[in-house]
């Protein structure tokens, strides 16, 4: 019997417009299966349909320009060709009945001179080489390097590189993108000091470190109504060498600006289990709770029953799973039936380029008849 708890999660929410068959999303998963070419395909439309029981699919990382690439065989959605190759898998969900948003990624500094037209430095807020072992490039492991600051004439550009790519977002059938202002990439690296030590107007203060994010916003609100837009955050994060004394003050502060415009969601990693700076107090969902008024989605670390309770104590609205997905495309199936979940993937296949380790996890009810 399924306790009311539990049962929370699998009840059908209203965002915004849509509405989701049930609170279980699956989160944003970089999988690298789009090739060279940076291209959705037919291995994606089956990988993502097979998923399709989640209440929203938050697709994977997708670049919006071919300077914001800085992982191997990510798809983009930075040409025409690129956002046709999407429309089977967006119509595929819409066929199950499934939204699905397209998270919008630069990866700043999280790149490297091989990833780059001409070989140039990748670019991020300042000149900071993040902290890291090695990156994986086209010519192999590498160590990271330090990027080029952007010029302040350079930014409309990469402002309008959002906008862009949420037009073809919405030709493509997206019903909704997702901002990545997560992780440690270009945005996240423009809001944290530790990443941006800028003298002109998007560094500075904390309003200066939101100019950038507010003006991707701003002009992604030009193509989208608010309530098919969602910024991603990472308040407690360390990946990506993140982490700022002032978070607290500076995610509040954010917070608050988002609050104003109506957004279908801000979407937290408010769980630790992707790594912690240690500055102090984690943030959580209440924090944010107290000072945005709209849809909570919290991720990480999150089980059937954490999820319910979170939901049912009103901290979050969505809980978003990213993990639990890769191996069980029949997640919610099993959340509803209390049937034991796949055990979790190997790392190997995360980002493995292949078909194994992608289409093939089985569902409970395939698993049982063998
Ligand atoms: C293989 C893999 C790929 C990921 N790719 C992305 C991504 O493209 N965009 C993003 O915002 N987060 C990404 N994440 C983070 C997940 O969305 C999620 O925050 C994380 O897995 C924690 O949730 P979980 O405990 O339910 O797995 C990725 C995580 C994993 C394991």
């Amino acid at each position: 019997m399924e306790n009311t708890t539990t049962s929370m999660l699998l009840t059908s929410y209203k965002l915004g417009n849509l509405t989701l068959k049930n609170r279980v999303i699956m989160a944003p998963l970089t999988r690298s299966r789009a090739g060279e070419e940076r291209m959705p395909n037919d291995l994606m439309k089956e990988y993502y349909t097979q998923r399709a029981s989640a209440g929203l699919i938050i697709s994977e990382a997708t670049v919006i320009s071919r300077q914001g690439c800085g992982w191997l065989n990510t798809p983009g959605i930075y040409s025409d060709q690129q956002m046709k190759a999407w429309k089977p898998i967006t119509e595929a969900l819409h066929e199950q009945e499934t939204p699905i948003f397209l998270q919008l990624w630069h990866a700043g500094r999280a790149s490297h001179s091989s990833f780059q037209e001409n070989n140039q430095l990748p670019v991020s807020a300042s000149a900071i080489k993040p902290n890291g072992e090695y990156i994986h490039t086209p010519i192999g492991k590498q160590p990271y390097e330090t990027p080029r600051a952007l010029e302040t004439e350079e930014i409309p550009g990469i402002v309008e590189d959002y906008r862009l790519a949420a037009e073809r977002a919405k030709k493509a059938g997206f019903d909704g993108v997702e901002i990545h202002g997560a992780n440690g990439y270009l945005i996240d690296q423009f809001l944290q000091s530790k990443s941006n030590q800028r003298t002109d107007k998007y560094g500075g203060s904390i309003e200066n470190r939101y100019l950038f994010l507010q003006e991707i916003i701003e002009a992604v609100l030009t193509v989208f109504p608010a309530n098919q837009v969602g910024v991603r955050l990472s308040p407690n994060g360390v990946y990506n060498d993140m982490g700022s004394p002032e978070y607290r003050e500076l995610f509040i502060y954010v917070a608050k600006q988002l609050n104003s415009y109506g957004l279908a969601y801000i979407h937290l990693l408010d769980g630790l289990g992707f790594g912690f700076h240690e500055l102090g107090e984690p943030m959580n969902l209440k924090d944010f709770r107290d000072v945005f008024e709209g849809t909570l989605i919290g991720n990480c670390g999150y089980t059937k029953e954490s999820a319910g309770e979170t939901i049912k104590e009103g901290n979050a609205d969505l809980i978003a799973f990213g993990r639990p997905f890769i191996s069980n495309p029949d997640l919610v199936e099993r959340f509803t039936n209390n049937w034991p979940l796949n055990p979790e993937a190997d790392l190997k296949i995360w980002y493995s380029f292949e078909p194994e380790g992608y289409i093939d996890f089985p569902t409970y009810q395939n698993s049982s008849k063998g």
